[in-house]
């Protein structure tokens, strides 16, 4: 029931990595075929592809398109390219921190591999490896999804910021996750989608992919929020994350800060859906965390005429940083972690052994 965001194309070598060109989206669902390394940078960029566990899947690819590339190359230029390609990746985008953790574990499956590995071999490894991030997404996703869905009751109202649904994922999404098990469950559910300043990817990707779906969605303006969790509407608020910090501070798109408060405020639970991969036991806490700032003419013209004066200044930081003692729980492919905080980040990281 939901879409497919990126899969790839034909045999290794020789084929490509598909996706939806999301920056169409809502008025043509076309898909872009990326067949270089400089196609996928470029993509990662525009935001064809885009949210943390798509952009970790896209990396992933992105080397093997890379490595593909260079045909059969002796060994060491193959090793030599593999970590110039995982350097221009990681700096597409800083934030969403599923771009280095895919990174590191595709490039690292080969670099143990014997010195005398022959190319084609390397290169099989490599996309395996992609391949498996791709699937194992997809599994998070659907086991997210069944843990997310005992937190919503018959009947409810949730609302969710940005997309993180499965245009953001390999599989069903992480915040939307929950709701089309839920749904899928024979349960009522109603979506109140932030149109999400300044790239609207609530109004663009959300309301489209939960339309298609079949799923019932408001969309409001971000200025809308408080007067629509004051009106009592929303029993429970579901947004993804790009990163999360070892003591449970939580980075997401742009405005899930002022949700979270609002949330507290009119004592909603706020619940973060985000599979391990997003966790950051590098980062201590939300302030350490890497925010993109984008160009000025999304916030000046991002969709048509100018609408601010020219020369106007403008600061457009993509993310924010939710401090984790307003995050309710955050919902895990290995369960659901309520009140996080640093000890509970910890604990689950050591048992999934990234600590
Ligand atoms: O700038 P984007 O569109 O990549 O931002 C995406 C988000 O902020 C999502 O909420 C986040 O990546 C979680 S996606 C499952």
């Amino acid at each position: 029931m939901a879409v497919e965001t990126i899969r790839w194309q034909g045999p290794c070598p020789g084929g490509h990595v598909a996706l939806i060109e999301q920056t169409l989206l809502p008025g043509r669902a076309e898909i872009a075929a990326i067949h270089t390394l400089a196609e996928m940078i470029a993509a990662i960029r525009r935001l064809a592809v885009r949210g943390a566990p798509a952009i970790g899947v896209a990396a992933g690819y992105g080397l093997v398109l890379a490595l593909q590339e260079l045909g059969e190359a002796p060994t060491e230029r193959f090793r030599e390219r593999l970590s110039s390609a995982k350097a221009e990746l990681a700096a597409a985008r800083p934030t969403a921190v599923n771009l280095a953790w895919a990174l590191a574990r595709t490039a690292g499956k080969v670099e143990c591999m014997p010195l005398d590995t022959p190319s084609p071999a390397l290169l099989a490894a490599l996309f395996s490896e992609a391949g498996a991030i791709a699937s194992e997404d997809a599994a998070q996703c659907r086991r997210m999804g069944e843990l997310g869905a005992e937190l919503i009751a018959d009947g409810s109202s949730v609302l969710t910021h940005c997309n993180a649904g499965a245009l953001a994922t390999g599989g069903i999404g992480t915040a939307l996750a929950p709701i089309y098990v839920a749904v899928e469950r024979g349960k009522r559910v109603h979506v109140w989608a932030d149109e999400t300043r300044p790239l609207l990817q609530g109004a663009r990707l959300t309301a489209w992919e939960l339309s298609e779906a079949g799923i019932e969605v408001t969309l409001i303006t971000d200025s809308m929020a408080a007067a629509c969790l004051a009106s009592g509407r929303i029993d429970a608020v579901f947004v993804g994350s790009d990163r999360i910090a070892r003591n449970g501070d939580v980075c997401n798109k742009i405005g899930t800060y002022g949700v979270a408060v609002l949330a507290r405020r009119h004592a909603v639970p706020f619940y973060v859906v985000a599979p391990l991969s997003t966790f950051d036991p590098d980062v201590p806490d939300g302030a350490s965390i890497p925010i993109e700032e984008r160009a000025p003419e999304e916030v000046t013209e991002g969709f048509g005429p100018r609408t601010a004066p020219a020369g106007v200044g403008v600061w457009n930081p993509a993310f924010d940083v939710t401090p984790a003692e307003l995050v309710t729980a955050i919902v895990t492919e290995r369960g659901i972690l309520e009140g996080p905080d640093r000890a509970k980040v910890e604990a689950l990281l050591r048992d999934a052994g990234r600590i």
